[in-house]
């Protein structure tokens, strides 16, 4: 056996896919590290420009700036190390602290656009300097095989006549990418409109939105919810985090318009907010609630934040899930953390934020994500999933608590207008007719009957998926309950194990059944029924909504009572 040592040719391949695409997934998360930049050099004011609709962009802060020295040795040079720079009078006025780690510099945008300009005044110092270099023609020649320190050169300009009050940094992009500019010409909703999800709003209010998520910046109400419900000591964490983000005073704007944190909860679907449930649903701890998580002192990773969990789906759906930040900025966007098991269904109700300190070596090299493998990643995750599962309990009782609510004010006759309630909405579920009227199938068996206000009470509570499943079982039973009466229980049965067939294959027997004949739109309703349930039983990624049952309230009640009618042709007559 021979050993040895090889040397690949290019070891660097990295680098080649970050300078031909960037090395961030999406446009918002690349300027997260030019704000962050400004963040450090205790900018109060972050002004970002778009301009020759969309190929440009300037993003220009009041922060102390830097010298063409500090340019062309720190932010420029790829290769440097970690550097730490010393504690300034600005940084302990301001509280702030730094983001910046492992710095990637202009790299961020390489990917984005043609051309790439930075303008910097230092701090008392009267100079300024201006360098920019060439995007395109960088990765043209780094594609053919260049060096990089032959293509990663600046042209700069310095002077010297400068106030000595000024200070500023601005960096400019031109020429950004034909995709990029596309989503940001998009035309759409603006941030003040109601909208469900993000992708509505026009390409700048969604660029805003996401800013907002990303940079460390006040939320757009004092708290992120109602702060007639904060309690000062209860929501200690909330508090502290409000309160130290408006001491940071750091201020971005957007075209002019301010860039804050969205997040306002309970946020609900509007249609959500009209029924008798309404207005319990906007209480905190009947509609929502708020947890709050923190580490002890002998964590191995420090956190703290909240989660805030509602009754119903969250909208903008960009809130569901979870958002980790780092020093304040934001990882990644919110995610549902692979907490899934044991909470599904509360997952698309739940939004939080979670602060956390000393996970700088699970981060990866783009800082929109962990290692979800690391150590201390897979710990701050188990911590998360414990507040979830604590939480699914509380959400599951606020549920009963609500609907007990709602059954009494329906019981005392007094809707929200005073009239009273009709007979259908019924609170007794025995005698509920809210999607199936039991005298439908007041001639079955018992084991078919007690499954009707399983279904109504299901729907009533507005436990979509149970009343869905539900029903399936009964169009399951009804097709079994024909066959056995008219002895043809083989039929309906698996010839090896005697057990009856699934939904599936009854409708398929009942479909082709030359004795019976079963019209085309009952199978065809059968059909409908099934595939909802299935989806009520399977898949978990999606939830039934009121509308999804509505849809085929009609059908499914035909179902039912033609196949009760075919049942009773054939019944002997009780
Ligand atoms: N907007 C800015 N204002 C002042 N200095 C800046 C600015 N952007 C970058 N710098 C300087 O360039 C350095 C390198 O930036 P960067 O590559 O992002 O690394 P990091 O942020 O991790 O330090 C910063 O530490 C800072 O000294
Ligand atoms: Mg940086």
């Amino acid at each position: 056996m021979e050993n040895r040592i090889v040397t690949p040719k290019d070891p660097s391949i990295d680098l080649i896919r970050i300078l031909s695409e960037g090395t961030y997934t999406s446009f918002p998360q690349a300027l997260k590290e030019f704000i962050s930049n400004s963040h450090d050099a205790f900018a109060t004011e972050v002004a970002l420009r778009f301009e020759d609709d969309f190929a440009t962009l300037s993003i220009r802060d009041n922060g102390e700036g830097m010298s063409a020295d500090d340019f062309t040795n720190v932010f420029a040079s790829i290769a440097r190390t970690g550097q730490k720079t010393p504690p300034t009078p600005e940084a302990e006025r301001l509280k702030r602290e730094r983001i910046g780690r492992f710095g990637i510099g202009a790299l961020a945008v390489v990917g984005t656009a043609e051309k790439f300009t930075i303008r910097s005044v230092k701090k008392g110092s009267g100079k300024g300097f201006l360098a920019s270099i060439d995007l395109k023609d960088l990765r043209t020649h780094y594609e053919k095989g260049e060096d990089l320190d032959k293509v990663w050169r600046f042209a700069l300009s310095e002077w010297q006549d400068e106030k000595n009050s000024t200070h500023f940094t601005e960096v400019t992009v031109d020429g950004i990418r034909n995709d990029i500019r596309q989503i940001l010409q998009r035309s759409g909703k603006s941030l003040t409109d109601p909208f469900q999800s993000t992708s509505e709003l026009s390409g700048v209010e969604e660029l805003r939105w996401q800013l907002g998520i990303i940079c460390p910046v006040e939320y757009v109400h004092e708290y992120p919810i109602p702060s007639k419900y904060v309690k000062a000591e209860e929501d200690r964490i909330l508090t502290d985090v409000s309160k130290r983000l408006e001491k940071n005073q750091f201020e971005v704007t957007l075209n002019g318009l301010p860039v804050k944190n969205p997040t306002y909860l309970p946020g609900y679907d509007p249609d959500k907010l009209k029924g008798a449930e309404a207005k319990l649903l906007l209480r905190r701890g009947l509609g929502y609630d708020v947890k709050y998580l923190e580490s002890t002192a002998d964590s191995k990773v420090t956190y703290k934040g909240y989660l805030c969990v509602q009754a119903y789906q969250i909208f903008p759906q960009e809130l569901r899930g979870i958002l980790i930040r780092l020093r304040g900025v934001a990882i990644g966007w919110h995610r549902a953390l692979n907490l899934g098991a044991s909470a599904a269904t509360m997952l698309t109700s739940m939004s939080g934020e979670v602060w956390v300190g000393g996970l700088d070596e699970a981060l990866q090299f783009d800082r929109e994500s962990f290692r979800e493998d690391h150590p201390l990643f897979v710990w701050l995750r188990d911590r998360i999933q414990e507040a979830v599962n604590a939480e699914a309990v509380k959400f599951r009782e606020r549920s009963a608590k609500r609907m007990a609510m709602v059954r009494r004010g329906q019981k005392k006759g007094t809707g929200k207008s005073g009239k009273p309630k009709r007979e259908k909405k019924s609170a007794d579920p025995r005698y509920s007719h809210a999607y199936l009227q039991p005298e439908i199938l007041e001639k079955m068996p018992e084991y078919i009957t007690r499954l009707i206000p399983q279904v109504n009470g299901a729907y009533e509570r507005e436990w979509y998926e149970a009343a869905a499943m539900v029903l399936r079982r009964i169009m399951e039973t009804l097709i079994i309950e024909l066959y056995t009466r008219r002895g043809w229980t083989q039929d309906v049965q698996d010839p090896t194990s005697n057990e009856f067939l699934m939904l599936k294959a009854l409708i398929d027997q009942l479909n082709g059944d030359a004795r019976l004949r079963v019209q085309r739109r009952t199978i065809d309703g059968l059909n409908r029924v099934k595939e909802l349930g299935d989806t009520a039983a399977h898949d978990f990624r999606v939830r039934i909504r009121k509308s999804d049952l509505d849809r085929i309230q009609s059908v499914a009640r035909l179902a039912c009572e033609r196949l009760v009618f075919t049942i009773g042709e054939s019944a002997p007559t009780p």
